[in-house]
């Protein structure tokens, strides 16, 4: 939600700070500051509303500091504002917070009544007082005054912070919400996550919950409770190029253009004479056979992959899956227990809805299953079983290349579980795999070849108030991503409908030049796609047809028609996917939007 950063070392912390936050700016941008010590041990705050360069330029005469810490922020408690920005804190100490103090306004009240002020509206300058109070009032030594504020907290929690009496170290603490402790030569820094500091180490330590950690220019000290702990220094197989737009206008068409490489990459490893294999991932396809239902639980575009997924288990391997909105998933009582598996779809593996759905899932006795892109993140070390995505670094708030990857993946597991079942022999699995693994990647290489004719079509999409996505079967569940990718980064309000649906009510909405998006990939439906176009077309709608290469589909159904290259077609949500996102992007891009950081939005949601 909000990033953090911390630098200690021997170059200009400054630097480094601003750095960090640019490269975790996606992780939210309504505001951000830095807490630093100058060459003279001061301790002294810089923080603005607005975008980073408002910090940068608060920071014209280029201060020397040697250590520091630095947060931007995704607003829960407080407006975007100068006051309300990170770090907050007292003459003793300053802090930067991710996550959230649910019980903050009780602890207000009591510090309030202790003789403490407040400037902010946030939740985290109550924590910033609350450990001064321990730190200044009851003279607990640091860590012991961490311990005993956050042991008060209800919530979660990432914490940089900084005590002005000792300015050779950066104290963090973590509880739900990601941290890492990046390891450099003669520096060491605190992270959101790697993407920050990967131009100065990959290597790290990734903060477990509860965990309180003291960093010195070179050295890391953790403890859980009273006992330190010993941690396994990590390394990330990210490459900064990963992270860079690299001559791209914004993250998410690099990302796009990312997708036939990121698909190989991830299904490659998993393939064994043309066959799915798991081993890798000491996960065992066999659990297919035990099992009675999956669940796919997931939020966003990672729920919608789930939805591809679902069809492939019900047509494939004839196993019953339900897929549930994670931030829903606790609250309707969910029937699951031993014999039930439970799949978690998260490109972050931090999404709080996502892992309190696998925590739940764990607690009732079903078995869970990751598929996650960010190695080491919550929800992979939590699950029972992980299947990395390998889609690499996604920086876009708009997520796009993970969605391709979760489908293809998950559609290599389901070809898996098919043939554990008995209900694919070996040469058929051998075709499909084949199928997804050589030519899905293809198609999608060529549909972004043809940006431009589909960034042709997005002039006229771009003047629209209300726009509709329908479809059928998997094309509906496509309709609901490009209507979800559309909305976030275009703001044109759009709804994805069952086609069929459509008459059933919301046809009404349907007026003169009101753009129709339909999708058209499933050959059994695409007589009566065709049938639905027509009711919207009949009606004033001007239709965008995106369908199978070879759909008897007549010119004149629709005003624009974007045909798929050839490959099977229960594969066809790869391109046709891609399609979509070249339509938000150009479309956003018409109207001006700031692509990669939509208003409202953060990449990683780690609050409930
Ligand atoms: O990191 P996750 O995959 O768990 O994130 C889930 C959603 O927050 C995410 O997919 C969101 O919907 C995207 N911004 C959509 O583009």
């Amino acid at each position: 939600m909000c990033g953090i950063i911390g630098y200690i070392g021997k170059e200009n912390s400054i630097k480094h700070l601003i750095e960090g936050l640019r490269a975790l700016e996606y992780r939210g941008y309504d505001s951000a500051g830095i807490a630093y010590f100058d060459e003279n041990n001061s301790l002294h705050s810089v923080k603005a509303a607005g975008r980073l360069a408002n910090v940068e330029a608060k920071l014209a005469d280029k201060p020397v500091s040697h250590c520091g810490i630095g947060h931007t922020r995704w607003a829960t408690h407080g407006a975007p504002s100068d006051v309300n920005s990170h770090p907050h804190g007292t003459a003793s100490l300053r802090i930067v917070h991710n996550g959230i103090v649910e019980n903050y306004a009780s602890i207000r009240e009591e510090l309030t009544g202790l003789g403490y002020t407040f400037e902010s509206d946030t939740d985290t300058e109550v924590a910033a007082k609350l450990l001064d109070y321990y730190y200044k009032e009851e003279k607990l030594t640091a860590h012991a005054a961490i311990e005993r504020m956050t042991s008060r907290l209800v919530g979660s929690w990432a914490l940089g912070i900084l005590f002005a009496d000792t300015p050779n170290v950066i104290w963090c603490a973590r509880k739900g919400s990601p941290l890492i402790i990046g390891v450099g030569e003669d520096e060491n820094f605190i992270a959101s996550d790697i993407t920050a500091i990967l131009k100065r180490t990959r290597n790290y330590y990734q903060l477990d919950e509860g965990e309180i950690a003291k960093v010195t220019r070179d050295t890391v000290t953790v403890w859980q409770g009273e006992k330190t702990v010993e941690k396994p220094l990590l390394t990330a197989d990210w490459d900064i190029e990963a992270a860079e737009r690299g001559g791209f206008a914004h993250f998410m068409i690099k990302e796009i253009n990312e997708e036939p490489s990121a698909i190989r990459t991830t299904l490659g490893c998993r393939i064994k004479n043309g066959l799915p294999d798991f081993a890798s991932d000491a996960f065992d396809v066999g659990i297919f056979k035990k099992v009675t239902r999956v669940h796919i639980v997931a939020c966003g575009t990672a729920m919608h992959a789930g939805l591809i997924a679902k069809g492939a288990f019900a047509s494939l391997a004839k196993l019953p899956c339900e897929v549930e909105i994670a931030s829903e998933f606790r609250y309707n009582d969910p029937l699951i227990g031993e014999g039930d598996l439970v799949i978690i779809i998260s490109q972050s593996g931090e999404t709080a809805d996502s892992l309190a759905a696998l925590r739940l899932s764990k607690e009732k006795g079903a078995a869970t299953l990751a598929i996650v892109n960010v190695i080491g993140s919550s929800i992979a070390r939590e699950a029972d079983s992980v299947i990395y995505t390998m889609a690499g670094p996604e920086i876009a708030v708009a997520s796009t290349k993970a969605y391709s990857v979760q489908t293809a993946l998950m559609y290599l597991l389901v070809i898996g579980a098919a043939m554990t079942r008995g209900k694919l022999d070996a040469d058929s699995a051998r075709s499909k795999v084949t199928e997804l693994y050589e030519r899905a990647p293809e198609a999608v290489a060529e549909m972004i070849a043809r940006e431009n004719e589909i960034g042709s079509h997005c002039k006229w999409l771009a003047e629209a108030e209300d726009l509709f996505y329908i479809g059928r079967g998997a094309d509906y569940h496509l309709a609901c991503e490009g209507s979800l990718k559309l909305k976030e980064i275009s703001y044109i309000h759009s709804e994805a409908y069952a086609a069929g649906e459509l008459k059933h009510g919301t046809i009404s909405l349907i007026t003169e030049g009101v753009p129709v998006i339909a999708l058209c990939t499933v050959p059994s439906l695409c007589e009566k796609m065709v049938s639905n176009i027509r009711e919207t077309t009949a009606r004033g709608a001007k239709a965008l047809i995106i369908c199978s290469h070879d759909a008897e589909i007549a010119d004149d159904t629709a005003s624009h028609i974007i045909r798929l290259p050839k490959i099977a077609s229960e594969l066809a949500f790869l391109p046709a996917v891609t399609v979509l996102q070249l339509i938000a992007y150009h479309t956003a891009a018409a109207r001006g939007c700031d692509i990669d950081k939509p208003r409202n939005l953060a990449k990683s949601v780690t609050v409930e």
